[in-house]
């Protein structure tokens, strides 16, 4: 399937690179392909720069995003959240329409510390905002809840977690739910939280996230949901 990855940052990288090994056809998307492939520092977290994954991930496209959305049957949000509704401003509505369009960014403010605060929180999420900004496209809000190597590789954990779905189209959550099992997440191993609202919830989550990675010193976690024996 063809499948874009907006976000050439980690989490664009590491989900684009599961997805090429799963044999899928893949443009990433960035402002200026030329611009990107010139950067030779690390990016602020340390990562390598974009180019040098390049190298080895030959069969990447890299894209503008306009370009980048218009290839993808689906695109996958790994914006940063704050930028995330340019970037698909830039992917364009048109693009967009119809698809199924994977938001797994966090609107998060980390100028005041760990953890980050929330720049949207309580009676709105950046998952409902891209859905209201772009109503026909079929947003689903997954995978934000967890580390992105662990998204992709959910067998690195010491059990099996849970992995969560929230959106307003079903068909849509069916197909991202078809794509995160291919990542590694067994079916029963996922939760459907209900429509797209309940990206609140997915996002608030990550003050108890980034509390919880402080104190255990790994990103490498995640949730496992248990309720009493029936
Ligand atoms: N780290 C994790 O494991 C994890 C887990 C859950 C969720 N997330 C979320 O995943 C998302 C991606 O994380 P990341 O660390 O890979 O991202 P990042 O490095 O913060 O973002 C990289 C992307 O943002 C684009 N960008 C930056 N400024 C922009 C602007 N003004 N307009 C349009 N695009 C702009 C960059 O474009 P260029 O390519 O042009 O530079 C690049 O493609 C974030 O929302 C993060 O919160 C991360």
């Amino acid at each position: 399937m063809n499948i874009t990855v907006l976000g050439t940052g980690n989490v664009g990288r590491v989900l684009a690179g599961k997805l090429l090994e799963l044999g899928h056809d893949l443009a990433i998307g960035t402002r200026d392909p030329q611009a990107t492939l010139a950067r030779t520092d690390p990016d602020g977290m340390g990562n390598p720069p974009y180019r040098d994954w390049q190298q080895t991930h030959h069969e990447a496209q890299l894209l503008p995003f306009a370009q980048a959305g218009a290839f993808g049957n689906i695109v996958i949000n790994a914006i940063g959240g704050d930028v995330a509704l340019a970037a698909l401003d830039a992917a364009g509505a048109s693009s967009l329409a119809g698809k199924l369009l994977i938001d797994l960014a966090l609107p998060l403010d980390f100028s005041h510390g760990m953890p980050p605060r929330l720049t949207i929180a309580n009676t709105d999420s950046l998952g409902e905002q891209i859905q209201r900004t772009y109503p026909d496209a079929r947003v689903v809000k997954t995978l934000n809840t967890t580390f992105c190597n662990v998204m992709v590789n959910p067998g690195l954990l010491a059990q099996q977690t849970n992995l969560f779905l929230a959106g307003d189209d079903t068909d849509a959550k069916t197909t991202a739910a078809g794509l995160v099992q291919q990542f590694g997440w067994p079916a029963h191993s996922l939760i459907d939280l209900g429509g797209i609202e309940a990206a609140r919830a997915c996002e608030m989550y990550m003050q108890l996230y980034f509390t919880l990675a402080d104190r255990l010193g790994t990103f490498e976690l995640n949730i496992n949901i248990v309720t009493r024996n029936t």
